[in-house]
């Protein structure tokens, strides 16, 4: 295309330190973002990335958070400059990071680009992110994100349009001399692709029994999406919606779907008069929190109920090809697979590497600890999906969230887990205790440890079952004879500090035991966690942040 016809403007810039993209994206300050040349380097830089991008199609939304707009405005114009041949942009520069996933296949676009912080809060003082989604829908694998950090550390230049501002508030197509920019709905697509995966009539039937839910988005972007699916489409009252108003700081909250930033919801899902069902989605829109009447369910547990119950849905009726999970979420999961005979993968942290394994059709479902779970209908994971998930077991099973949960441990045993985060703590003592960690592994088997004995420990690699790809420095495994497991890595999203998550996990056969709280069931792990690590002492901390 000729960029000349666009006057695509050449504007000379330089390297800016810091712009290595962690496990899902590049995330900052939104200040840093704000400060130009910053974005512009980096959505530069993507660009270069990409070969064949001239005359393709670019998809590009966000969550809706604080420069959103402005940024949007940049990345569309940018795009033009580059060379795309057309630009769809959801209505508003909205699109949750699923219904993005749900474009970029649906419309066969060449990728997209996707700016949220997820979890993270928003608002002037708050965090922003970019990162770009290849063709298949989802996040960029680690080579493409090698060779975008490799481009940001040459930049000279990068490529604008001198064009006003783009009206993203009206549907329709705009023309920009051969390219145009196609405002689209940010939520029909993904509505519809929801509808062909679940029996909208049962949830219906569900939701006319008295059934009573609660949806939080947290002010983020669930809102118009849970609006027109759980509200529109399937009769829910409007009053079940809480947060329903996207806001740019999210309302000031914490938009991180669990019990410590959703207390609201799990304070509304409390006590006798209190709703059947609770759910909560993040930021973007991929990660859930699922509750029943006075009852959490562990994101590791979710994984496996979904793929105990997936013959219930129509979409996974015929079976599941496999399963995989992030190597710190509990191995739940694995009991599911084995008794279901389809394999189990085990992948680093991060939905990335869910890419390979959905594409080339060996696993069905994945998920992670984290709160994510999804399925091969899109490459990210999805925060409303699972919510119609457990709407859908609820109703074929006919059962309480609670009960299904229950009969599930009773069936295959309960992996007792919990997640404990340790955040903004000071990055170099962090690295230290990790080296201290990988220093002592190989001294590890054989001792004993948490009331049993260390039967391996290893700082976890991953060879790509598809493309070969090693991935190297995931988070250092300690395994003991009985299934307990410890996990400690450091987070690849936070933007302050470094964070240290530890994670404990301890497999209980005997339903009698099923009651017991779960840190005190894991109290034998956390002392070890402690003992092995030196967290106190290292980091100046005596208690974690966050418990999950
Ligand atoms: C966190 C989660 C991880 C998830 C990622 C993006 O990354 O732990 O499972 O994929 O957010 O939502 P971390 O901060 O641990 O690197
Ligand atoms: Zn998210």
């Amino acid at each position: 295309m000729d960029t000349q016809a666009l006057n695509a403007a050449i504007r000379p810039t330089q390297p800016i330190a810091g712009q290595r993209p962690g496990t899902s994206g590049l995330r900052k300050k939104v200040t840093v973002f704000q400060q130009p040349p910053y974005l512009q380097n980096f959505v530069q830089s993507i660009f270069d990335a990409l070969d064949g991008k001239s005359g393709q199609t670019l998809v590009v939304g966000g969550d809706g958070r604080f420069f959103n707009d402005q940024a949007i405005q940049i990345i569309v114009r940018m795009a033009l400059a580059n060379g795309f041949g057309r630009v769809l942009v959801g209505r508003h520069g909205i699109l949750s990071t699923p219904a993005a996933s749900c474009v970029i296949r649906g419309r066969r676009a060449f990728g997209g680009i996707i700016l949220s912080a997820s979890h993270n809060p928003g608002g002037p003082e708050g965090d922003f992110g970019i990162k770009y989604n290849a063709g298949n829908g989802g996040p960029a694998p680690e080579k493409l994100t090698d060779a975008i950090y490799a481009h940001t550390l040459s930049i000279q230049r990068y490529l604008t349009l001198e064009t006003p501002e783009v009206d993203l508030s009206t549907l329709g197509t705009t023309a920009f001399g051969p390219a145009t920019v196609e405002v689209i709905d940010p939520v029909a697509e993904y509505a519809d692709l929801m509808a062909s995966l679940f029996d909208f009539a049962a949830l219906r039937r569900l939701l006319a029994s008295g059934f009573r839910l609660r949806f939080d988005a947290m002010h983020a972007v669930t809102g118009p999406y849970a609006q027109e699916l759980l509200v529109r489409r399937l009769g829910a009252p409007a009053d079940s919606m809480a947060g329903g108003t996207p806001l740019p700081d999210f309302g000031g909250g914490h938009p991180d779907p669990n019990p410590t930033y959703a207390a609201d919801l799990v304070q509304a899902l409390s006590g006798a008069g209190a709703p059947d069902f609770g759910a909560a989605s993040d930021g973007d829109g991929d990660r859930n929190m699922i509750l029943g009447r006075d009852f959490i369910v562990t994101p590791s547990d979710s994984l496996a109920v979904l793929a105990a119950n997936a013959h219930l849905v129509p979409a996974y009726a015929g079976g599941l090809a496999g399963v995989a999970r992030s190597m710190p979420t509990s191995m739940a999961v694995d009991r599911v697979a084995q008794a279901l005979g389809i394999p189990c993968f085990e992948t680093p942290t991060g939905w990335k590497y869910f890419g390979n394994l959905l594409d080339s059709g060996q696993i069905t479902l994945c998920g992670e600890e984290s709160a994510g779970t999804g399925s091969n209908h899109v490459r990210e994971k999805d925060g409303l999906w699972a919510v119609l998930f457990w709407l859908s077991v609820v109703a074929a099973r006919n059962q309480s969230v609670e009960a299904i949960v229950r009969d599930h441990w009773r069936r295959f045993g309960r992996n007792v887990y919990s997640r404990h985060d340790y955040e903004g703590v000071d990055s170099a003592a962090a690295a230290g205790l990790m080296t201290h960690l990988r220093s002592r592994l190989a001294s590890l088997p054989g001792q004993a440890l948490a009331g049993s004995t260390v039967a391996a420990a290893d700082d976890f690699a991953y060879t790509d079952p598809v493309d070969g790809s090693v991935s190297t420095g995931q988070g250092i495994r300690v395994v003991l004879a009985d299934g307990s497991r410890l996990v400690f890595r450091l987070s690849g999203t936070g933007t302050e500090g470094a964070t240290l998550r530890v994670y404990l996990e301890r497999f209980e056969p005997d339903a009698a035991r099923h009651g017991v709280p779960t840190q005190e069931a894991l109290a034998p792990l956390i002392d070890a966690a402690e003992s092995l690590a030196g967290i106190a002492q290292r980091t100046g901390r005596s208690s974690p942040t966050v418990v999950t």
